[in-house]
């Protein structure tokens, strides 16, 4: 295989949820960049007006278009798959990526006890809405992905966890280590069983990016400063350091990779 065919994806049709701010956006740019047609599936109207005219700007436009849905809606969920299939001919590549914080940790990042951060204070409804996004928002992607690339034959499935699926974070809500945690197990689940049909799922586990996660918290100096430390390269990430794996996983150098977990966190779990 050529270099050129290795990372080949022009022409693919794409669909990026939460590709609006943050790593999605970067997923965006770099499908689009190399030749794919993507769709932006997010919650955030004004985002998607911005990042469809932005990425149009610099000199990819027809390529981006988007359809505002929010993926814990599942009826607008799977309609907006059906449009996608509809104006795109067929679906290629899913990036199951829109996700949200689920409030303070127990702990600040001083190390003191927050007071809306306790199990026995934080808000019910904020687990509810983070296990509805995170969690079942990507159950209900892959899904839809499923079911339509079943009728065409295969495609990619690339799901962002996250390192906190693995490592207890004291200052991240406590409802997003269970969340991300079902994710890297469906993940591997969804792997198994998709395979047959030529379906490839894995997921991309980032450490501290900067993005707009949680209010954009990592770019205060404390929250950053916190996981900075955690990081063996002593920084947090740029969303743009996603890229390449992003493509690496779209495209056909990954051909033999099915239920992997590709952690991306500047050596942050191995001090977890
Ligand atoms: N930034 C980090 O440090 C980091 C680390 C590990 C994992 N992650 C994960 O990366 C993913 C992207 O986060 P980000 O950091 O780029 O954040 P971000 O806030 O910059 O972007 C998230 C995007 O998802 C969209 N979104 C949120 N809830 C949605 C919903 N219910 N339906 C549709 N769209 C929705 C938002 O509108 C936004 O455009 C998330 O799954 C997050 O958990 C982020």
């Amino acid at each position: 295989m050529s270099l050129e065919t290795m990372f080949n994806v022009a022409g693919k049709s794409v669909i990026v949820t939460g590709g609006a701010s943050g790593i999605g956006r970067a997923y965006v740019e770099i499908m689009v960049e190399c030749g794919a047609y993507v769709c932006i599936l997010d919650c955030d109207q004004d985002g998607l007006g911005q990042t469809v005219a932005q990425i149009g700007a610099e000199g990819w436009p027809g390529r981006v278009w988007s359809i505002a849905v929010d993926v814990s809606d599942r009826r607008a969920l799977a309609n907006a798959f059906d449009a996608v299939a509809r104006k795109q001919g067929r679906i290629d590549a899913v990036f199951a990526n829109a996700g949200l914080d689920a409030g303070p940790g127990f702990l600040t990042p001083e190390g003191e006890r927050h007071p809306l951060g306790q199990i026995d204070s934080m808000p019910e409804d904020q687990w509810d809405r983070v296990l509805d996004v995170n969690l079942t928002g990507v159950f209900s992607t892959i899904r839809n992905a499923a079911r339509h690339m079943k009728m065409t034959g295969g495609g990619r499935i690339i799901v962002t966890s996250s390192v906190a699926a693995r490592v207890n974070e004291s200052f991240v809500g406590t409802a997003y280590m269970p969340a991300k945690a079902g994710v890297d197990h469906l993940v591997r689940n969804a792997a198994m069983e998709l395979a047959a049909y030529g379906i490839l799922v894995n997921c991309i586990s980032p450490g501290p990016f900067i993005t707009n996660i949680a209010g954009g918290r990592l770019k205060n100096a404390a929250d950053r400063a916190a996981f900075e430390a955690q990081s063996l390269l002593g920084r947090i990430a740029d969303p743009e350091e996603i890229k390449g794996l992003a493509l690496y996983l779209a495209s056909p150098a990954s051909s033999y990779v099915t239920g992997a977990q590709m952690t991306i966190d500047g050596g942050s779990s191995l001090r977890g």
